[in-house]
């Protein structure tokens, strides 16, 4: 499996969410040709969320057209029944939320057992000892900075106690887990959002409503890198 933080730190994942959906493959072109190293799918079911996205059948199609490692960011009831659909698609990271689980290391296992990548992500109102006792058992957790269910949405800054917290957690443990952030990404955020241990930032409108991509993504990689 490619590992996307191989060597030089932060690494952005542009989510699709607000991309052109009319156009998904020169959308998915655009933003590898403009550096992007993975990219972040949110899946939303229209239940553990308010609003409804896509699916597998899309999934598939992006996968088809893009080069480089997905996270599938299921933002769904009952995760357990589409995990093999995403996993066979080739989704190398699997995010589920803890609040969507009643047995999270089933699950993250599960995950496992099918070659992904397993990440568990908390909600902005859920507290980190809620997912303290399954750290262990999963690949990297992804800390929302905004309410799950929509782009563009402004960053929660108690997102980065969740992160520092983590990542003194890891650090104490001698952990492996991957440290993510997800929602309100932006030039105003992504330097403390690094330098509270994130490592994997999500950035849809910040990527997405810039003109340049590429421009975009090197902008935010760079205030992320040096901030740590
Ligand atoms: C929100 C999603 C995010 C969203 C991020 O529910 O999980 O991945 O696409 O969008 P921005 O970066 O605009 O907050
Ligand atoms: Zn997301």
């Amino acid at each position: 499996m490619t590992s996307i933080l191989e060597s030089e730190g932060p690494v952005v994942l542009p989510a699709l969410l607000l991309c052109d959906f009319g156009h998904l493959a020169r959308e998915v072109d655009r933003l590898e040709e403009a550096g992007a190293q993975a990219l972040h799918l949110d899946i939303m079911d229209g239940r553990f969320v308010p609003q409804l996205t896509y699916g597998p059948v899309v999934v598939e199609a992006i996968r088809k057209a893009a080069g480089v490692p997905l996270e599938v960011h299921l933002m769904i009831e009952e995760p357990q029944q589409s995990l093999a659909d995403y996993a066979k698609l080739g989704a190398e990271i699997i995010t589920v939320h803890v609040e969507a689980l009643a047995d999270p290391v089933e699950v993250l296992e599960e995950i496992r057992s099918l070659g992904s990548r397993a990440h568990l992500a908390i909600s902005p109102g859920t507290p980190v000892a809620r997912i303290e006792p399954f750290l262990d058992d999963c690949d990297g957790v992804l800390v929302m900075s905004v309410e799950p269910g929509y782009g563009g949405q402004a960053f929660e800054p108690q997102a980065l106690d969740k992160l520092a917290r983590l990542a003194a957690i890891r650090r104490d443990r001698g952990s492996r887990f991957w440290l993510g952030v997800d929602g309100g990404i932006s030039t105003e955020t992504i330097a403390a959002a690094a330098a509270a241990g994130a490592e994997l930032i999500v950035a849809g409108s910040a990527v997405i409503r810039a003109a340049d991509y590429g421009r975009a993504i090197s902008e935010l990689e760079s205030l992320a890198r040096g901030a740590i």
